[in-house]
């Protein structure tokens, strides 16, 4: 007991010092976390809107086929983008999110899965649309636009 007591005093210095690395551990885990979450949504909208833009040329190419492959795809991210606003990831990082996201994580959430509702509702629709511009407009554009007005910074 004695030379335990000895070996915590003399070693006090080693002692804090593990006890503040191990301290920190897990803050540095959840920022860094964050980071990753944050980076993670921002390279899934930016891939979002160039899968969006090739949606626009192949629809009006008439390549619908295709067209409806990569609806599918988006609407496929749009769920996964469900899960990438998880509450540590509200601010830093060059986030352009909006604390909305937060105040109203449920309508927030209604409109991304309806983002991706009207992806799924499009590939079916799209072959008897008589307005492949207004169509895509509607289903496509739309969303994006409804949901940036509110919860996403001005940019
Ligand atoms: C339900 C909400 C919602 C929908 C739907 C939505 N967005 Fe966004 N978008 C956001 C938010 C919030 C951000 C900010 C994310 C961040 O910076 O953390 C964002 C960011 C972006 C960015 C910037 C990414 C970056 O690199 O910083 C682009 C581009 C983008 N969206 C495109 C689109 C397009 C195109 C659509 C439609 C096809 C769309 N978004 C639909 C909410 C949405």
């Amino acid at each position: 007991m004695h030379n335990l007591i000895s070996y915590i005093r003399n070693n006090i210095k080693i002692n804090l010092l593990l006890f503040f690395i191990i301290g920190a551990i897990p803050a540095a885990y959840a920022e860094q976390s964050a980071e990753n979450i944050i980076k993670e949504r921002q390279a899934l909208f930016s891939k979002n809107y160039n899968t969006a833009k090739r949606v626009q040329s192949l629809s009006s190419k008439g390549k619908l086929d295709e067209a409806k492959r990569l609806m599918m795809e988006m609407s496929k991210n749009f769920k996964k983008l469900l899960t990438l606003f998880p509450e540590n990831s509200k601010e830093g990082f060059g986030t352009e999110a909006l604390p909305s996201v937060w105040e109203d994580k449920k309508s927030f959430d209604a409109l991304m899965q309806q983002s991706s509702d009207r992806m799924v509702e499009l590939t079916k629709t799209i072959d008897k649309s008589s307005d492949i511009e207004v169509a895509l407009k509607q289903n496509m554009w739309g969303s994006c636009k409804s949901c940036h007005s509110k919860y996403r910074k001005e940019h």
